[in-house]
């Protein structure tokens, strides 16, 4: 009897201590000290403290790593903090650390795994405040009916790192500052070169690569494919945006100078997934609003713009690797996010990133809904890749949790990886 009495103290005493330690360890393990004794390379504690869940109003506590990295207390938090807490010591010490990809980890496929929702509406839990934009309420109607698909993070993916916090605004986009010429007219082709085009109006200009007619020779058949100008670069920001900023009418408008090209909406969340603008490639448009583009340049130009078709982009990439074959200092595969132009060589052609960086869309359809898109992106395998690469678009998966009713015929809100890349017969008949 006095035995079991004995026991039970000590037991009593074990446990009491065990939970003391247990929560000293927790407590010790919640503050952002720990978490950053391993996370200062990555900037994760800087690109936090510029962001809005630092910068709190005086009345309102900021919010710390585990706050949204872990889900709350009641809701998996100790089995998540063991999960995590293995993970991150595990790979610390007993990975490569040229294995960790963090630019992977800011994505949003990855990003839903390790921030919980239920983390964000511990804080946020009126989705319709007052304040809320027309915009914000729109987006989280839509988030209300798609609960179980959707994750906040898919619409504020920069929330918790850095100052980007505001959902881009094409308004402010469109007012990017005029630099050095304003050109007046657009190129003349005088002969079958390489030339560069300028947008009347416009600081904008790009350069149009010859490509000299051929035989392509598939598995089906030999094509006579004609001559051509193809983009140097693909369509990149810097031409996109002056399109929208000219065209884009909420999707209502018919603006009547612009020869009846209806304007693009605004996009929801960043279009550029927070990478930057410029010369990158623009992305995420779709077929529809390519098309558009296309009519605009041809308008603002005097020329025909168009998409390759499929043959045509083949033909090209076949010339520009010739003997060469594809390798990573002309293509932008397996990778997390497009990349700049410059940072890449051109290739036999002169032209850049035909393949990876981002798919382009081709004219060819594939079925009722569908497209050809060739090139592959920069999340493509660089040993999958070849001038006879080619894909469909994905329409409806590619606007799974876009909250418009009806969706976007302009923007893709879950594909990433997509954009084109404008080609111009070649008729001497135009040259004098
Ligand atoms: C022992 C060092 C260490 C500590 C302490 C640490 N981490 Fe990590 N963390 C890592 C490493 C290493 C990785 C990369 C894991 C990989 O790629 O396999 C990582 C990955 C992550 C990721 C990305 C998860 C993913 O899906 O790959 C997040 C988010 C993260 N840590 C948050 C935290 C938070 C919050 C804390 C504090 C509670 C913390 N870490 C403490 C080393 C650490
Ligand atoms: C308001 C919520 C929030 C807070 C607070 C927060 N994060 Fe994050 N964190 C995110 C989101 C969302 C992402 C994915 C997008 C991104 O990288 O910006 C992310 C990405 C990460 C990643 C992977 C990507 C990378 O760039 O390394 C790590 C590691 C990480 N956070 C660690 C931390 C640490 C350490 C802290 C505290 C100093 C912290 N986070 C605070 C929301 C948050
Ligand atoms: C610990 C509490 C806390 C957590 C967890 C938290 N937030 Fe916040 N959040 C805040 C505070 C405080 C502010 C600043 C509010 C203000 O300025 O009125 C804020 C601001 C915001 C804003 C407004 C930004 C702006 O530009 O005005 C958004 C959007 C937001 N949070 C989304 C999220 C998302 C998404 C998550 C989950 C990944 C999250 N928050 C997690 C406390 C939190
Ligand atoms: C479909 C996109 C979408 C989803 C999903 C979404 N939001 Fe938002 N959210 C928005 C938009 C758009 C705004 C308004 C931004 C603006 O007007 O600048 C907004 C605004 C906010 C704000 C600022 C409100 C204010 O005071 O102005 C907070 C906080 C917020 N969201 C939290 C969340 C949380 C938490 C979740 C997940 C439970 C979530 N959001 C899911 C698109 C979304």
């Amino acid at each position: 009897m006095k035995k079991k009495a004995t026991f039970l103290l000590l037991a009593g005493i074990v446990i009491v201590l065990l939970r003391f330690l247990l929560i000293k360890a927790d407590n010790y393990t919640s503050t952002n000290e720990y978490c950053n004794s391993c996370h200062v390379h990555d900037h994760a504690h800087t690109s936090w403290v510029e962001s809005v869940h630092y910068n709190t109003p005086p009345h309102l506590k900021k919010a710390r790593c585990v706050d949204c990295h872990l889900p709350p207390k009641g809701h998996g938090y100790y089995k998540e903090k063991l999960k995590a807490g293995w993970r991150d010591f595990y790979a610390f010490h007993f990975k490569d650390s040229t294995e960790y990809n963090w630019s992977e980890k800011t994505q949003i496929e990855q990003a839903r795994h390790h921030t919980y929702k239920q983390s964000c509406l511990l804080c946020h839990p009126k989705l319709f405040p007052v304040k809320l934009s027309e915009n914000g309420e729109m987006a989280h109607w839509h988030y209300t009916q798609h609960k179980n698909e959707m994750h906040c993070i898919q619409c504020h993916i920069n929330i918790g790192h850095g100052n980007k916090t505001k959902t881009h605004n094409l308004s402010i986009l469109r007012n990017r500052t005029q630099v050095d010429t304003t050109f007046t007219e657009a190129a003349t082709i005088d002969t079958f070169e390489t030339y560069t085009e300028t947008i009347p109006g416009s600081d904008v200009s790009f350069k149009m690569m010859a490509v000299e007619g051929g035989v392509l020779r598939t598995q089906q058949k030999d094509t006579l494919i004609k001559s051509f100008f193809i983009g140097e670069i693909e369509v990149s920001w810097d031409e996109y945006l002056l399109f929208l900023s000219e065209t884009e009418g909420e999707g209502r408008n018919e603006n009547q100078e612009l020869d009846g090209i209806s304007g693009a909406t605004p996009p929801w969340g960043n279009p550029d997934q927070g990478w930057g603008f410029g010369k990158r490639p623009a992305i995420t448009m779709t077929h529809h609003a390519a098309l558009a583009y296309c009519r605009w340049l041809s308008f603002k130009t005097g020329k025909t713009y168009r998409l390759p078709s499929a043959l045509e982009w083949e033909f090209a990439s076949t010339k520009a690797i010739k003997n060469t074959g594809i390798h990573h200092k002309i293509a932008n595969t397996n990778n997390t996010q497009t990349i700049e132009p410059t940072s890449i060589q051109a290739d036999l052609l002169g032209v850049k990133h035909l393949f990876g960086n981002v798919k382009e869309f081709c004219s060819d359809a594939a079925n009722a809904n569908e497209y050809i898109i060739k090139g592959g992106s920069f999340k493509t395998d660089i040993k999958e890749l070849s001038p006879q690469w080619s894909e469909t678009t994905q329409h409806k998966q590619w606007l799974k949790t876009d909250p418009q009713i009806p969706k976007s015929i302009w923007w893709y809100s879950d594909c990433n990886d997509v954009g084109f890349r404008v080609i111009l017969s070649y008729q001497p008949e135009q040259i004098n």
